[in-house]
């Protein structure tokens, strides 16, 4: 009885869906904060984006899990920043910030946290919280990506990588002309640990091609 006041049917599915998926207890057993570290080891592994000495910047980093696998990657002289809206509890070799990705503000205070050096990834796994519908999620999913390139455009490295989560929807198709302009090769990549339910995808997109420089 109170179980039944407690959960609605869709999150008793959600439960009985966490407990039998693999991810969810690879995730545990490896101590990492969220089954979708596997998307970016199932990207990494592909692509080897993360190598020794990286900068790397993570946008949209709570609880954790990128950020905990970038930073296991890289050693003490690569460097990897985390942000998120929410807070997110200290991940050793990471350095974490609290904002919001589409201010100004935030954006300076990852550059200050730099510190001059420049970035080899710069990856986003943000997503908008979802309204239920699915056009505007998906306009706001892009919003993010675009976020994310235009501040990845003024912090990476020549021959740097941009990695960015959209949610399918249509207008994807015009961001991913504009990475194939910037970059030298452009995948689009639903990796294995993406529910296959979700219309999740990711842009991988590597060789940044530096045109005009930009700056913060
Ligand atoms: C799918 S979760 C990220 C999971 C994370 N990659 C991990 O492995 O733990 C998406 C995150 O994007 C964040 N997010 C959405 N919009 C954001 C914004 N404007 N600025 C910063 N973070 C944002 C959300 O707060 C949420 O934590």
């Amino acid at each position: 009885m109170f179980l039944k006041r407690c959960y609605s049917t869709s999150s008793k599915n959600w439960l009985s869906r966490q407990a039998k998926d693999p991810y969810c207890k690879a995730a545990k057993a490896n101590q990492y904060r969220a089954r979708s570290a596997f998307k970016l080891i199932q990207i990494n592994d592909k692509y080897r984006i993360i190598r020794q000495n990286d900068v790397i910047i993570d946008c949209g980093a709570a609880p954790g899990g990128w950020t905990q696998v970038a930073a296991e990657k890289v050693s003490e002289k690569g460097l990897v920043i985390g942000v998120d809206l929410l807070p997110i509890d200290p991940i050793p070799n990471a350095l974490l910030i609290q904002g919001n990705f589409l201010k100004a503000s935030t954006q300076r205070s990852i550059y200050e946290k730099m510190d001059k050096r420049k970035a080899n990834l710069v990856c986003s796994d943000m997503a908008p919280s979802f309204t239920g519908n699915h056009l505007a999620d998906h306009a706001r999913s892009m919003e993010l990506c675009e976020s994310a390139l235009a501040f990845a455009e003024k912090v990476l490295k020549p021959g740097g990588t941009f990695v960015a989560k959209f949610l399918m929807g249509g207008t994807e198709v015009e961001f991913r002309r504009k990475l194939q302009i910037l970059f030298t090769k452009v995948k689009t990549e639903k990796p294995d640990a993406s529910r296959k339910q979700s219309t999740e995808g990711f842009f991988v997109a590597l060789g940044y091609k530096v045109s005009k420089e930009k700056h913060m």
